[in-house]
């Protein structure tokens, strides 16, 4: 079992004083002002909350853009500030963009044409030009602030997801002996699907600059491997998932991130929790009630429409839920400036609104919304309190909603509804798994899930509760740690 007392003397042992570097592009921590006064916070991100721990245990610099009003106010002459400010034990260094870089490479290269391409969510990936130079321009940033920090020495560079697609070729270009392991935490798409973007094979190149590229399934790293045969000129070794392009070796690999299983087990023990459960069924007088949960950062990849229209089309096929049953979305708006995000938040409003009208009464709010983020307490609370649990994403790398749900019901009790479309499908096998799109079968889902038996969901819960607790954020990082330190440095040839 890894523990952060373990994972850190693993580090220690396999880094052997080799600096270890993260990149993302958002950050762990924020500093913002309220009233001229500086505050922190964590932002809500599956991704920094599942690295924050790894590198609490590890030591490090993570290197992150600067988005706070705060950010570089507090930080040093090289834009570097401890972390946890609360109880520093590793650096984080920002990097400030202007507002047209950031537009270019976060709203539209990322989120507008990679984030939509790699996602089998219906919506059209937009690739435009001025974008395409925001993005390189960005990651050529990145690649500087590295480089600054590394003062070429050798160093382990451990980089973040589909914002960086171009930055490990440009750190082996400049500085060969650094070794470079990419999580890619997105779905990758199909090779045919890949060829709607104008610069796959930019793309795939610049991910080859990596030692190690990794996903969450072996699914995602297959099709990564049929793109580059499809559309490079480069030597497969199918067998052991190797690439080799231009002298250089990159290992594709599968690792499920996971949660901190025994600290979401512990935390949702907590009093305040309990205190929390009592006071949100108090106030919106839920004691008798079936309680429904989702929680998503809201995205039009997590099927929130198609939750929302099961749960209308469950009510209208059992009338035994009338002002019984009440589902709770929850999920803090993200990406608010790129139209799809705008849109989706508004259908979901109108949606909701619709299936109140048609069956609420006086007494009887059948769905209920906070847009806003609902904080760890009430987060916790949610899921303790939870009889279903829907994630039901249309495409989703991992899914760690679905695990921190697993992860906090030390009662055993509660069901989870689950995507297959999700990376956590492969692993939550118990889970009552139900296609988002058919919309009768998930109804009937919900309603299946709702009158078990005691037992049944029982053995769910605890089938999968061994599952994530056997694979935790610290095996995650034991396992990448161990297959990082494990490559030679491999020069990468230009042309
Ligand atoms: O799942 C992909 C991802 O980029 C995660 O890395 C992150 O947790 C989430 O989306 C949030 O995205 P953003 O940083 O754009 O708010």
């Amino acid at each position: 079992m890894w523990t952060p007392e373990t994972l850190s003397s693993l580090a220690s042992e396999k880094f052997e004083g080799t600096p270890l570097i993260v990149v993302s592009n958002r950050e762990p921590y924020v500093h913002t002002k309220d009233n001229g006064v500086v505050e922190w916070s964590q932002p809500a991100s599956g991704v920094t909350a599942g690295l924050d721990p790894i590198l609490q245990a590890c030591g490090g610099t993570w290197i992150a853009q600067g988005v706070g009003e705060a950010d570089f106010e507090v930080a040093d002459s090289q834009n570097k500030v401890a972390v946890p400010p609360d109880n520093p034990r590793y650096t984080l260094k920002r990097v400030r963009l202007s507002e047209s870089d950031r537009k270019g490479f976060y709203d539209g290269m990322s989120n507008n044409g990679l984030w939509p391409l790699c996602h089998v969510a219906y919506t059209s990936p937009i690739f435009k030009e001025s974008d395409w130079e925001s993005y390189k321009k960005v990651n050529r940033i990145f690649a500087d602030a590295i480089l600054e920090e590394i003062k070429g020495r050798s160093a382990f560079v451990f980089i973040q997801d589909y914002h960086f697609a171009l930055l490990a070729r440009y750190l082996k270009l400049d500085n060969p002996s650094i070794i470079t392991a990419q999580f890619w935490h997105i779905p990758w798409p199909d090779p045919e699907v890949l060829a709607r973007c104008p610069w796959q094979e930019e793309i795939l190149e610049g991910l080859l600059g990596n030692d190690l590229l990794a996903f969450h399934t072996t699914y995602y790293g297959t099709n990564f491997l049929n793109s580059v045969e499809r559309a490079t000129e480069s030597r497969i070794d199918y067998d052991y998932r190797h690439i080799f392009m231009g002298g250089h070796r990159t290992s594709v690999r599968a690792f499920p991130m996971g949660v901190d299983f025994e600290s979401i087990n512990e935390q949702a023990k907590h009093k305040e929790v309990g205190n929390e459960v009592l006071r949100l069924k108090e106030e919106m007088g839920l004691a008798d009630k079936f309680i429904g949960v989702g929680l998503d950062r809201l995205d039009y990849t997590k099927g929130v429409l198609e939750r929302l229209n099961a749960i209308d089309r469950l009510l209208e096929l059992n009338p035994e839920y009338k002002n019984r049953l009440v589902f709770l979305q929850l999920g803090a708006a993200s990406r608010m400036q790129v139209d799809s995000y705008r849109d989706i938040n508004d259908e979901i409003n109108r949606l909701i609104e619709r299936i109140n009208i048609k069956y609420g009464n006086d007494v009887w709010t059948p769905v209920i919304r906070f847009s806003e983020d609902p904080g760890h307490t009430m987060r916790m609370a949610t899921r303790v309190m939870a009889d279903f649990y829907v994630v039901s994403s249309l495409h989703d790398g991992m899914n760690l909603v679905a695990k921190e749900f697993v992860a906090s019901r030390h009662d055993e009790g509660g069901s989870l509804i689950l995507s297959p479309f999700t990376g956590a499908a492969d692993e939550l096998r118990d889970a009552f798994v139900v296609n988002p799109y058919a919309t009768d079968e998930f109804a009937r889902t919900i309603d299946s899930a709702i009158k078990a038996s005691p037992q049944e969901k029982r053995r769910r819960i605890i089938s999968m509760r061994s599952v994530v607790r056997d694979n935790t954020i610290y095996k995650w990082a034991a396992d990448l740690i161990t297959a990082m330190t494990e490559f030679e440095n491999q020069p990468i040839r230009v042309g």
